[in-house]
Parts: structure tokens; sequence; C-alpha cells
């Protein structure tokens, strides 16, 4: 007899675990950043378009089949198709993605402990030449970091999930939706703040072109936590007696909030250091904006607060950012993790140990191809640019299989498991969605055009990254 299933304690505790997943480092600088680029209210309204019509329908499905199989996807995939070769591949997949993705985002986490801990120590002016990144990434106090971020990560993972990640959620959460408010207060009173709220919310139809589109759908996918495996571990730890649909519609909702109040902060605290920003100056990178744009915009604060004021200042929003991320990771390598345990019987402990020295050197050589190594700095070279390591992992986890795995996903609950059982599951603990327009809705579309769309935006990204030819223009 193996040991019962781990459990979320509450449903409150699994939505806010699940939108702790989904509202990450892309929610905070990323999403606002790209709807002021691309047309403004008019980009938020295709996003939520999306994020209702497309990613809800998607997240139902992967909560769904956790739910009913009780495993991580790998053991999803075996246990709902036995001994099928082809689902067994989406099953492997649906944890090398996350492992992968894991390793990358952890860089970007070390980096971001590493500005908060140089920011309290006095270093701001230092952060804020925005040649500096180049030198911090490349020093090797970065390998420290990432035993801390690593630390931080198996402290919370080692206690399960209730006492772990729930606990952690309930915690890391409220905390950053605090911050969050404070810092949109305090930088709504700077002059010309209300400059960059209008570049944010006024819609311009005109920017809106099929690459547009295609960019809001993909910002969504990956925002809402879709393709890697996570909703349906995290729907695994959910008791029958909670509704899916609805603790999906609320994490659908928080992150998309969470990314949309994001903008209030930075659009109107970029606008008062420069009114007369040219939006396209923006850099189309969270990485770019937060590393080498912010930090400036936050020294210059010193004017109007004093040096130790703008410290702080900046010290929060890293720390806001940081909450974001390491709630991400958690929910990332627990994808693994539970695979791990349930495939070799591992301990909890034990399983952490062994994905901590894989992701481990994995995080090691990626974060060395930043100039550190040439080996891993120019790996390879395609589409007419030389690439790192962590550039292939971006572009290959990230960007090409995350909406395949979408797909997988969609044509597996809807054709392998059969859609009555996907109903029934959805209708378990919530009696509401039982002949609902909505139950209707998330038939029809997660078999027919979900699957369609995810296909095409899979291989536009293909001919894109791998030969630099658009498909949309
Ligand atoms: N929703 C997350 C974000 O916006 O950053 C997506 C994510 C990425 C989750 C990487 C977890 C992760 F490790």
């Amino acid at each position: 007899m193996s040991a019962p299933r781990e459990q979320f304690g509450s449903r409150l505790g699994f939505i806010l675990a699940a939108a702790g997943s989904a509202v990450g480092i892309g929610n905070m600088v990323g999403f606002p950043v790209a709807a002021t680029k691309n047309g403004g209210g008019a980009f938020l309204l295709i996003y939520a378009l999306f994020v209702v019509l497309v990613c809800l329908p998607v997240m139902l499905a992967e909560m769904a089949s956790g739910r009913r199989s009780r495993k991580d996807p790998l053991g999803t995939y075996k246990t709902i198709a036995p001994g099928e070769t082809h689902w067994m591949i989406a099953g492997w997949l649906s944890i090398l993605t996350p492992f992968m993705i894991g390793v990358f985002y952890t860089v970007i986490t070390v980096w971001i402990i590493g500005y908060l801990f140089s920011i309290i120590g006095g270093n701001l002016d230092v952060l804020a030449d925005p040649a500096s990144f180049g030198a911090f990434i490349n020093d090797t106090d970065i390998f420290i970091y990432m035993a801390i971020v690593a630390a931080i990560v198996f402290l919370i993972l080692q206690g399960g999930v209730k006492q772990g990640i729930e606990k952690a959620a309930k915690v890391l959460m409220p905390a950053l939706f605090f911050m969050l408010i404070a810092l949109v207060i305090f930088v709504l009173t700077l002059d010309n703040a209300f400059a960059g709220v209008e570049y944010y919310l006024i819609p311009d139809f005109s920017k809106i072109n099929a690459s547009v589109v295609s960019a809001a759908l993909s910002q969504a996918f990956f925002s809402l936590s879709l393709g890697m495996g996570i909703m349906i571990t995290y729907g695994s730890y959910l008791g029958r007696e909670n509704p899916v649909p609805g603790s999906a519609k609320l994490v659908a909702l928080t992150d998309t909030a969470v990314a949309f109040i994001a903008g209030l902060m930075v659009l109107p605290a970029v606008f008062s250091f420069n009114p007369n920003t040219n939006t396209a100056d923006l850099s189309d990178s969270s990485i770019g904006m937060i590393f080498t744009f912010l930090p400036k915009i936050f020294l210059a604060l010193q004017t109007t607060i004093g040096y130790t004021g703008a410290s702080l200042v900046a010290a929060v929003f890293f720390l806001l950012v940081f909450f974001a991320a390491i709630t991400s990771l958690v929910s990332i390598i627990e994808v693994p993790n539970a695979a791990l345990m349930s495939e070799t019987g591992l301990s909890r402990k034990k399983s952490l140990g062994v994905l901590g020295v894989l992701m481990g050197g994995c995080a090691i050589v990626a974060a060395t191809s930043f100039g550190m190594f040439d080996w891993t700095t120019s790996f390879t070279s395609y589409a007419g640019a030389t690439k790192s390591v962590f550039d292939i992992i971006v572009d290959v986890f990230y960007d090409t299989i995350l909406p395949f795995n979408g797909l997988l996903i969609c044509l597996f609950v809807i054709y392998r498991w059969k859609r009555h059982n996907f109903n029934e599951e959805l209708e378990s603990g919530d009696p509401d969605y039982k002949g609902s327009l909505f139950e209707k809705y998330v038939n029809f579309s997660v078999g027919t055009f979900i699957p369609v769309i995810l296909f095409l935006v899979f291989i536009n990204t293909v001919a894109l990254k791998y030969f630099g030819a658009s498909l949309i223009g």
C-alpha cells in the first residue's frame, strides 16, 4: 500500500498556491511593458479575452486530469493511457519542460536576490549604472546567492504540500499583494505619474497586428503557468469535494489582476523619471527592465526622499519580485519532484536532494553562459545568432515546447481520456458547472479551436526561432 496522496488543507490554500505559481517575474514588469508598447488598453482587452477564452479551458483540462489521476503529469498520462508509448512521450515532455524552465528561472531568481542584498548593503548607486549588470552576473558571488535560493526552495518543499507549499503561499502571497499596493500608492504621488497611467491604459487599436495578438496569447499562456505540468500536479493535490472551475477562475483573476496592478506601479515610475519617455525605448525583456532600467529610476528618487528612502523603495520592489519568483519556482520544481517520488518511491527529502544536485548542476552551467565561460556563452548558433546555453533553454523550453504541451493535454483530455470523464471530473465539487454555458464552451473549445491555435503558435515559434522567418508577418 502506498501512502495516501498529500493534499492541500483548504480550497483557499490551493488557490493561493496556484496563484503563487502564476504570479511570477513576468507579471511584475513583462506584462506592463508589453501592454504599454502594444496598444495600451487595446492590448489589455485582447489579453483578457485570451485568458478567458483560451487559457482558462486549458487550465481546467490540466487541473481536472491531475485531480482524477492523483498523480504528477507523467503519472497522469500513464494512468489514463497505460502502455501507450506516444502518451508516455507527452508525459516525459511534461516533466522535462518544468525541469529545464526551473533551471533558467533559478538563474534569474538568483540575480534578483543578489540585487536585493546589494541594495540592502547600500549599493543602489552602483546598480543604477546599467553596465554593472554584466559585471554582477559574472561575479562568482552569484553561486552564494544560488545556494541561498536552493536552501529556501528546499526548506519550503521539504515541508510537503500542506506544511510547505500551502503555508509559504499563505504568507508570501498576501505580503506580495500588500507591498504591491503600497508601491502603487507611493508612485502615484510622484510628479508626472499620471502620464504613465495614460500610456498604459489609453487604447490604441492601430498598434494591434498579428504579431501583437500572438504575443498577447503567449504572454497569457505563460503567465498562467500552463504547459508546464504545474496545474496538473497542483490539481492532483486538490480534494474532490473542492470545485475546480470556480478555483481556476479565481487563479486566473488573481494573476491578471496582479499583472494589471503592477502596470500601475511600473509605468508611473518610468514616466515620473522622464515624462518624455519614448515607449519604444523600454526594453522588451523583463530582464533588461528589471536589472538595467529600473535601478536608475529608483536611484533618481533620492532627490525627493533621500538615498536611504530610494534604497528602501528599491528593496521593497526587489523583495516583491523575489516573493513572486520563489512561489513560481517552488511550483515548477514540485513537478519533477512529484514524478521522481512516485516513480522511485524515494522520500520527499531524498527526492529533493537528487533534484537539487541535477538542477543545481544545470543551473550552474546556465549561469556561466553570460561571459564566464566561452564554451557555455557561445554554445551554438542558429537563425543567424550565437546562442548560449541559457538562450537555448529559453528558446526550446520556454518559448517552443510550452504551447506544444498545452496542445497535447487538450487532445489527451478530449480524445483519449474522453469528454464525459472530463465533464464528470469538473462537475464533482461544483454542481453549478453541470449543464452551464461555460461547460459547453469548455467542451467545445478544448476539443477544437484551442489545440488549433496552440499548434499555430507552436509552428510560428519554430519558424521564427530556428529559421528566422515569421509566418504571421
Ligand atoms: N507564471 C509564471 C510567470 O509569469 O513568471 C510562469 C512561470 C515561469 C512559473 C517559471 C514557474 C516558473 F518556474
